[in-house]
């Protein structure tokens, strides 16, 4: 290579040494003839010194550089003043003073300001290489690609194998849309992008591969969000003749080496263990944040022998009255505040949200008090633990609107309040969820998880007469609230699977059509076996602390799914649509 260091690499012990340095201006002043720039490379920065007097040549070459010019430099390091040493970067002790300087290529002016926090998003990610080259965007793709190498020596190291699965693929049910690409050979017939490896792992499995796992790529045409990309990869993983704590251990264990290997911080293992109910009875959430408190408690007792209407009527349906405490924020609780924390129940199905206040002095203000006696109302502060300076937060409802209402406001006003440690790193394992959701539109039990997975055993007999009961051999770990990864141990056996597509309003002949391959794979010697799939890009978007996988993924996509540097989606030519046989209905916005 032309240089000798990399910006980053200087310091006073170098001093005197005649070193070759290359890198973009990052910026560039003119002082009294003497020229500085900063020269920018992706391991920082170095200033550089052009004296006229000394170097006229290279005073020439140097005086029309600007932003982001590509540029070669050769002088002597020298140590600054003690006064002049900058803290702030590893290259503060020297500069080096140039003899000899190259434009390698010129720039024209920068499209956006960089620094300003108005610069909109959209123009950044037109410009995704120039935020690589300028902020954390290269620095967390570093983080990413070490990421990547502790987990595939970790995997190597307990003789897992890592297998690469067909991207041109058959349509897996993982709860989005798929991403279809039409067949020239079979004009009318189209490959699916794997919303998951899902199938592929499992015959991997009947295949005898025992423990397989791939840093893949996936696809899922669905409502896109901080945490959710239209492809994305995925840490999977499946291994034979196991059991949930064959699984569990061995993801702590790769956790635990991310985490050592990447921040320093040993983690606990066992991660603590909570089942789904457990988890949306406390928490309101399946992703529990266990960071900080605010849980849920139940005041169905009260309900039951009040007067308020509202209460009665919904502990008398079958649902449920729940709270939370919002421990020394009665006295922000402003009527705008409640407001917007109605609001925020509301986007939730709640029809509303009921507010105790303790006051300093123990004195209680409510919207509902003149519905209660006293004795109830104490009922109430006492089940909650509430206490003066405290305001608890009320919801009657059936039981998934509460639970999800009080969730989700538990974290706003958590967040709000500034009650979430940020230096601390809650792993859980959330487990026994039930196997099937119910949609009440469709009238139709859809998979929790996805269809391959096992039944507890002693409720597969329910599987037909009772699926609501039915709990799954399923599991997600979760991290400070956010879901990281989930799987399951699968069926292995056909007649199960074929009962299991039944009770999912799939029939034999579509079942047949659309997975006969599995059917008859898990009828010619199908080890018992599970797996997991963990977010890889969420993980990472977690170390880095960002806000969004778009963070940590070079060529992030849009809300919309769209890529704004490439402009993609786009059309295509008309030959290449008739070679496939594709007529275009809707015309192109
Ligand atoms: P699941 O659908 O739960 O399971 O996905 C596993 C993990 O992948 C991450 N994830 C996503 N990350 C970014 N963008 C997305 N659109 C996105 N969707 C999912 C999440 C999630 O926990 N085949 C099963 C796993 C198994 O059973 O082994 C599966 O895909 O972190
Ligand atoms: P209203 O009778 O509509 O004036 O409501 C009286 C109080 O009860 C208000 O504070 C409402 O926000 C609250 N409320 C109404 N419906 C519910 C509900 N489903 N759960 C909790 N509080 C409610």
């Amino acid at each position: 290579m032309k240089r000798t260091h990399t910006c980053g690499a200087l310091t006073a012990i170098n001093a005197n040494e005649t070193v070759t340095v290359t890198g973009w201006v990052n910026s560039r002043r003119d002082l009294g003839g003497l020229i500085f720039i900063d020269l920018r490379d992706r391991e920082g920065l170095t200033q550089l010194v052009i004296n006229p007097e000394g170097s006229p040549a290279a005073a020439e070459a140097a005086r029309p550089v600007r932003e982001e010019w590509v540029v070669t430099a050769t002088g002597v390091v020298n140590a600054r003043p003690p006064d002049m040493i900058n803290e702030k970067i590893s290259t503060g002790e020297i500069e080096v003073g140039v003899t000899t300087f190259d434009v390698e290529n010129r720039s024209n002016s920068m499209p956006y300001n960089f620094d300003d926090p108005q610069t909109n998003e959209d123009i950044r990610l037109k410009y995704r290489y120039l935020e690589m080259r300028r902020s954390d965007v290269g620095a967390n793709l570093r983080l990413r690609h070490r990421t990547a190498k502790i987990i595939r020596d970790y995997f190597d190291r307990n003789d897992f194998i890592e297998v690469e699965t067909p991207i041109l693929s058959k349509s897996t049910p993982e709860g989005a849309r798929d991403y279809l690409v039409p067949s020239r050979v079979f004009p009318g017939q189209f490959y699916a992008l794997p919303q998951a490896p899902q199938q592929y792992k499992q015959i991997l499995m009947i295949g005898g591969i025992e423990r397989y796992f791939q840093i893949a790529h996936c696809f899922r045409d669905e409502d896109l969000r901080a945490d959710r990309q239209p492809e994305f990869s995925q840490i999977d993983v499946e291994m034979s003749f196991v059991s949930e704590e064959d699984i569990y251990q061995t993801i702590e264990g790769m956790l635990a080496a991310v985490m050592r290997e990447t921040k320093g911080i040993d983690i606990q293992t066992p991660f603590p263990r909570m089942d789904y109910r457990t988890a949306m009875d406390t928490y309101g959430s399946d992703k529990p944040d266990t960071r900080f408190d605010m849980q849920l408690v139940d005041l169905c007792h009260v309900a039951r022998t009040c007067d308020f209407k509202v209460f009665r009527t919904a502990v008398d349906d079958g649902g449920v009255v729940k709270a939370i405490t919002a421990k020394g924020l009665a006295a922000g609780a402003s009527r705008k505040k409640v407001d917007e924390w109605t609001e925020v129940v509301k986007l939730f199905k709640a029809k509303g949200l009921a507010t105790i206040k303790i006051e300093d002095n123990g004195e209680r203000k409510s919207s509902i008090a003149k519905f209660f006696t006293d004795e109830q109302l104490d009922s109430i502060v006492e089940t909650c633990g509430a206490e003066p300076g405290d305001i608890v937060l009320i919801v009657a409802d059936k039981q998934p609107v509460v639970w999800n209402a009080l969730g989700r406001l538990r974290l706003e006003i958590a967040t709000a309040a500034g009650l979430i440690p940020e230096d601390q790193y809650n792993f859980l394992w959330v487990h026994d969820f039930p196997v099937f959701d119910y949609d009440e539109e469709e009238d139709q039990y859809h998979a929790m998880h996805h269809p391959f997975t096992s039944p507890v055993a002693a409720d597969v007999e329910r599987l037909e007469a009772e699926p609501a009961a039915v709990r799954a051999r399923a599991y997600d770990v979760v991290l400070n609230g956010v879901e990281i990864g989930g799987g399951s141990i699968r069926i292995h056996n056909s007649e199960l699977q074929a009962r299991m597509f039944k009770v999912l309003g799939i029939d034999s002949e579509e079942a047949q059509l659309r997975f006969g391959h599995l059917l008859e794979a898990l009828s010619l010697g199908a080890p018992p076996h599970g797996g997991i799939a963990l977010g890889f890009d969420r993980i990472v978007m977690l170390l880095t602390g960002a806000d969004s996988i778009r963070d940590v993924i070079a060529f992030p996509k849009t809300t919309k799914a769209s890529c704004l540097m490439t402009e993609s989606p786009s059309t295509v030519d008309q030959p290449q649509l008739d070679e496939l046989g594709i007529a275009v209905t809707a015309p192109a916005r």
